[in-house]
């Protein structure tokens, strides 16, 4: 059965886990015989946006291009997972205007978690003043105002979040059966 195409975007703050969330999603709608790719920020600035920096320009360059591409392969059926920081408010309404079946799912986490974590080290660099631009630090994140799905990675586990991802999913009529 061909599935209808969409594309779940996760916006967040660095660490807050929407990487993680987003390849336990794309598991579990691979396992549902979906067609899935995953755009990941880390990843796609080593290939389709590679040389881009941290500038406001630079990143909405950045996500408009992936929103371009998610924009052509969800019309075709993929279920497209996306995982960018995506901190301006503006780009993000963008994309959503440009994307049928458009899905905001706000990764939340404190800064004080985040920086706690700090799973790359970079929030203690940032801190220092060596990496200057750093989202959350010396650089902006606007929250989503009105977005489908919240997941707080401070209060839910990894299955949590992703249920409930699944759950809007399934309440719109876009998952195949499991
Ligand atoms: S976005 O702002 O353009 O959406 P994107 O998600 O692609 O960002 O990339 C964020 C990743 O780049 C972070 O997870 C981190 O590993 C790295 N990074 C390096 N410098 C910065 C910076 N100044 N601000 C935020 N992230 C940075």
């Amino acid at each position: 059965m061909e599935h209808e195409g969409f594309t779940v975007w996760f916006t967040g703050l660095s660490g807050a886990g929407k990487s993680t969330i987003a390849n336990a999603l794309a598991e579990e709608l691979r396992r549902r015989r979906m067609k899935v790719e995953v755009l990941d920020g880390d990843v796609i600035r080593t290939n389709l946006s590679k040389g881009l920096g941290f500038s406001k320009e630079d990143r909405d360059t950045n996500v408009l291009r992936v929103g371009w591409v998610a924009e052509v392969l969800s019309r075709n059926g993929v279920a497209v997972i996306c995982a960018l920081i995506s901190p301006y408010r503006d780009v993000r309404a963008q994309v959503r205007s440009r994307i049928k079946n458009f899905v905001e799912v706000f990764v939340d986490a404190p800064l004080e978690e985040v920086i706690r974590r700090d799973v790359k080290g970079l929030y203690k660099k940032a801190l220092a003043g060596e990496i200057k631009n750093f989202t959350g630090i010396s650089d902006p994140y606007e929250p989503p105002e009105a977005p489908e799905v919240v997941c707080n990675t401070a209060e839910e586990t990894v299955e949590e979040s992703v249920q409930k991802v699944l759950a809007y999913l399934e309440a719109r009529g876009w998952l195949l059966p499991a």
